[in-house]
């Protein structure tokens, strides 16, 4: 597999977004993505064709209405799922070529996901929640702990380290899930409708930290319904029927 697929995104002095200019690879590359999903005797084309290129440092929000295939898209960004045709590149590196095991690694280590439903271990403090992606990364004890530790305090929960899902409120839940996105230091953060489960107040907050994440260089995804959370990214594509409109 190609080293060049995720180098960590050079911080924009200015909080601007790289250009696409020079020898800069996008993070996505879309090309007639279509994803159709067989179920028995019927097909399903959730993707019908997608183009989509997304550059380092963009902040993006993909909309469109329940059923038009944001998650599906989502999914084939993240690695999670594969087109039935077209291209992915990520980071340059066609995902096609990646075999299942690579495709894991690279998922790991370059794309943090943030989910509607938070999708915490129950049962776990959140510095174990926060510290398990870096298990899979071979990183010891001592340092997951310290960097889940640290991801946490960022995100204003250094007081709630050893408290469990059930035991935090949901905005302070969603605030562990994106602690746990970004403690792998991805180049891309993908989010799935982050704020569909939280009041204004907690939604208002989750935007606030992918601004501030999105600042510090990280790229970010989000994908919502919702047309005023949208607003609050740099860019907007709208999808309806499984095809990208104007
Ligand atoms: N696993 C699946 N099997 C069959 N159809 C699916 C599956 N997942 C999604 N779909 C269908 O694909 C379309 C797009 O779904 P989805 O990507 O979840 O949309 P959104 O996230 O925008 O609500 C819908 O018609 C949905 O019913
Ligand atoms: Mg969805």
């Amino acid at each position: 597999m190609s080293e060049t697929v995720f180098a960590p995104p050079e911080p924009s002095p200015f909080g601007l977004p790289a250009q696409p200019a020079g020898s800069a690879v996008p993070v996505i590359e879309l090309r007639g993505v279509t994803r159709i999903y067989s179920t028995g005797r019927l097909e399903v084309a959730a993707l019908r064709g997608v183009d989509l290129d997304v550059w380092p440092g963009d902040f993006l929000a993909i909309v469109g209405p329940s059923g038009s295939g944001k998650s599906t898209m989502m999914n084939i960004i993240g690695c999670l799922d594969r087109p039935t045709a077209g291209s992915y590149r990520l980071g340059g590196t066609p995902v096609e070529q990646l075999s299942d095991d690579d495709l894991a690694r690279v998922r790991g280590r370059a794309i943090g996901f943030v989910f509607q439903s938070f999708n915490l271990l129950p049962r776990t403090s959140a510095l174990e929640n926060v510290a398990t992606p870096l298990l899979y990364q071979g990183v010891s004890r001592k340092e997951r702990h310290a960097r889940a530790q640290a991801a946490l305090e960022r995100l204003g929960l250094g007081d709630r380290l050893e408290h469990e899902p059930s035991e935090l409120s949901g905005g302070q839940q969603q605030r562990v899930a994106i602690a746990r996105a970004l403690v792998t230091e991805p180049a891309l953060i993908l989010a799935d409708e982050p704020t569909g489960n939280l009041d204004s107040t907690s939604g208002a907050d989750v935007i606030k930290i992918l601004h501030e994440l999105n600042a510090a260089g990280t790229t970010i995804v989000l994908i919502t319904h919702d047309l005023d959370v949208a607003e609050h990214a740099r860019r907007q594509v709208h999808v309806r029927d499984g095809l990208l409109v104007q």
